[in-house]
């Protein structure tokens, strides 16, 4: 069976678009077979692994080579558990002033409050992360999924160009390679909640030049991912020998 065969049999879906039919070499298979993962065992991963991991992060491209970014390790289980609380505290204080579909006070009130915070920042609230918001708050999600080792990845504002692209491409080697060593990893947004704290932006070391983007939770899996996540098939403008044509 091919590796593009085993992929579709295991999600029983025809996901997969391009290309049809060919077999996938290593690094695409690793790219496909990579799942968010967020269950891990109560396992450390070996120190020597998440230096390696983050030697991969340092090999990223960046624009003029700038390498605008810090990596934060963290391994400590009580910094880690209490992070958590201090974010699952934010996400109380956010579902009672915006989720207009659970909050006290009232969800004209909640809506407003909901709209104007979009307004302010379109890109944290837009769409609304309240399913996510709401687990955190009831402590059904952990911001860190019970991960024994985060990596902060902070960027440089010294950086050239566009410094978070920078950290994205970096960030992105270290999944890829955790994959591949059989790690699972999952991307951690709500970090965001931690910038409230000024205890937490002091100990993570955030402060000129760096500002905190994101992190990436790793460890050993708990089971198996149950195949891909469906992806939008986006139409692809292709411009060539004078003509453009689309494709989908
Ligand atoms: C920048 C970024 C931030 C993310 N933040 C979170 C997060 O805070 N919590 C979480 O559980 N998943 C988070 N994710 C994981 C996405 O939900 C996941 O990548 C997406 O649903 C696709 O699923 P897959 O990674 O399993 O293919 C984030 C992913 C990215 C790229």
């Amino acid at each position: 069976m091919t590796e593009s065969e085993r992929l579709l049999t295991k999600t029983g879906q025809d996901e997969l678009v391009y290309p049809q039919g060919d077999d996938w070499n290593e690094v695409e298979g690793v790219i496909l077979r990579r799942r968010s993962v967020r269950n891990y065992q109560d396992k450390q991963v070996p120190e020597n692994v998440i230096l390696r991991l983050i030697e991969m992060g340092r090999f990223a491209p960046s624009a003029g080579n700038s390498q605008p970014w810090k990596f934060v390790v963290i391994r400590d289980r009580q910094m880690i558990d209490e992070m958590n609380d201090f974010a699952q505290k934010m996400a109380k204080i956010f579902n009672f002033l915006l989720n207009w579909r659970t909050s006290p006070i009232g969800k004209k009130l909640a809506m407003l409050d909901s709209q104007l915070m979009i307004r302010l920042q379109p890109n944290i609230l837009a769409p609304v992360p309240f399913g996510a918001v709401d687990l955190l708050a009831t402590g059904k999600l952990k911001l860190f999924h019970n991960a024994p080792t985060v990596i902060f990845i902070m960027s440089d504002r010294r950086g050239v160009g566009k410094p978070q692209v920078d950290v994205g491409i970096a960030g992105q080697n270290i999944v890829l390679a955790a994959h591949s060593m059989g790690l699972g990893t999952c991307w951690i947004g709500f970090i965001e909640l931690l910038k409230y704290s000024r205890k937490w932006m002091k100990k993570l070391g955030v402060q000129y030049p760096y500002k905190m983007c994101e992190a990436i939770a790793i460890g050993y899996p708990v089971g198996e991912p149950d195949g891909l996540v469906e992806r939008e098939t986006q139409a692809i403008y292709w411009h060539e020998d004078g003509r453009e044509k689309l494709l989908y």
